[in-house]
């Protein structure tokens, strides 16, 4: 199968997916695309041979502008899958429809808990004991769509929402890259009624 990654900056997501698809000749990572300049992440996928694009979205005057440019580098590659891998841009209804059940998100909350930004600070506030990250098709409402995975961390009386992030960053990198695994194999895919279908258990 393959798959277009999206990235904003530092792409270590994006990393645990690649360094996977390495050893898996069924996962084909065929593009990585930045919508940022200079983007750690970016520089890393080319030193690894991966064909990279950088389209910035401040060259558009609209957001549905550079959604059809970003639309339509994508399908030059054909991808079975477009992962948005830390990818912090809000798309068009368009375009999230044109990649009905083949969009996937990260998000590093467990949703429907801390949609939106500083999803770490918000569980803080809230007082949860446990926090984490979610894996879900993407729909046109934002952070709401079909759940694919979750994971849990504890929250620490102690910790700082810096702290949290590196604590579901860490199991971010081991979610998503099993994700990718599931879709790959046709373990699980997005069903006519707007549910997730898992073909067996995993
Ligand atoms: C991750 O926590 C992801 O869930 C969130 O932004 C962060 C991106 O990190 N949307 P990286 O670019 O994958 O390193």
């Amino acid at each position: 199968k393959r798959f277009v990654l999206l990235i904003s900056g530092r792409g270590s997501n994006m990393q645990a997916i690649v360094k996977m698809a390495k050893n898996r000749p069924g996962i084909h990572v065929a593009a990585v695309i930045s919508h940022s300049r200079n983007s750690k992440g970016l520089e890393w996928a080319k030193e690894q041979g991966i064909t990279v694009h950088e389209i910035l979205n401040k060259d558009y005057d609209s957001r549905e502008s550079f959604d059809q440019a970003l639309q339509a580098i994508i399908d030059t590659h054909q991808p079975d899958y477009v992962l948005l891998a830390g990818f912090m841009r809000i798309l068009t209804e368009k375009f999230v429809r044109h990649y009905h059940g083949r969009l996937i998100n990260i998000h590093p909350s467990l949703l429907p808990s801390f949609p939106g930004l500083d999803t770490h600070q918000q569980a803080l506030d809230a007082g949860v004991l446990l926090h984490g990250c979610t894996i879900h098709f993407v729909t046109p409402v934002l952070d709401h769509g079909p759940i694919i995975a979750q994971a849990a961390v504890p929250v620490l009386k102690t910790d700082t929402a810096d702290e949290l992030a590196q604590r579901v960053l860490g199991i971010e990198h081991i979610m998503f890259p099993s994700v990718v695994g599931y879709l790959a194999e046709d373990i699980v895919k997005l069903g006519d009624n707007g549910k997730v279908i898992y073909k067996r258990e995993v």
